[in-house]
């Protein structure tokens, strides 16, 4: 089982290099499952439509979101038909849309959530420890294979969802901060970590 996943896609120049590049990387690492942060690929803030399913025409089995999903007032008019779109499953309660979705690729069911950090972001937010504890359990009754997206502005919180969660998933990936870490390693249990994947952009101010 191979994952290949792409870290904050920002504004237009990152939606221009997923088109470039992504049928490489297919190509050349031939990935089981792809999966798409977009949170930032509207302009830098939010999704659309448009741009959701140009991700999965290209060849993402879902789109992963974060402290910005809903910024572009787009997706409410069609997060809820949105099979493959996961925002933070702990936004709060009433949140429209969900924080798990499943994929199936040739006869494999893939589990992918998202999950929002609260260190230094999103106070109101529900708690991601919690959460995950039950959406995991959720997951394990369907499929051994879960990928969590978790968007969280600290390294010490990644890692400490990190050590809580292995074992228990498959992979987890951090996002938001728009930097990679290169600290990808396996956990004693088996889980495999790297506290953020980066950006899919150029260099420039932007947001997180
Ligand atoms: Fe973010």
């Amino acid at each position: 089982m191979k994952i290949l996943f792409i870290g904050d896609c920002v504004g237009s120049i990152g939606r221009e290099m997923i088109t470039e590049y992504l049928p490489k990387l297919k190509q050349k690492y031939k990935p089981t499952v792809t999966i798409i942060n977009g949170e930032n690929s509207a302009s830098g803030r939010g999704i659309t439509e448009k741009i959701y399913k140009n991700f999965l025409l290209q060849g993402a089995n879902a789109v992963t979101l974060g402290n910005h999903g809903f910024d572009n007032r787009d997706i409410f008019s069609f997060i809820d038909e949105a099979k493959y779109l996961v925002r933070p499953a702990n936004y709060p309660f009433g949140a429209p849309g969900v924080g798990i979705v499943y994929v199936k690729v040739n006869e494999t069911l893939v589990a992918v959530i998202n999950l929002q950090g609260r260190t230094f972001m999103g106070q109101d937010l529900k708690d991601p420890f919690e959460t995950i504890d039950q959406l995991v359990s959720e997951a394990k009754k369907k499929t051994n294979v879960i990928f969590v997206d978790f968007h969280a502005e600290t390294t010490s919180e990644k890692q400490a969802m990190g050590w809580h969660l292995d074992g228990r998933v498959s992979a987890i990936v951090g996002t938001h901060t728009h930097v990679q870490t290169s600290d990808n390693r396996i956990l004693p249990e088996g889980t495999a970590y790297l506290s953020d994947a980066g950006m899919t952009a150029r260099m420039m101010r932007c947001l997180v």
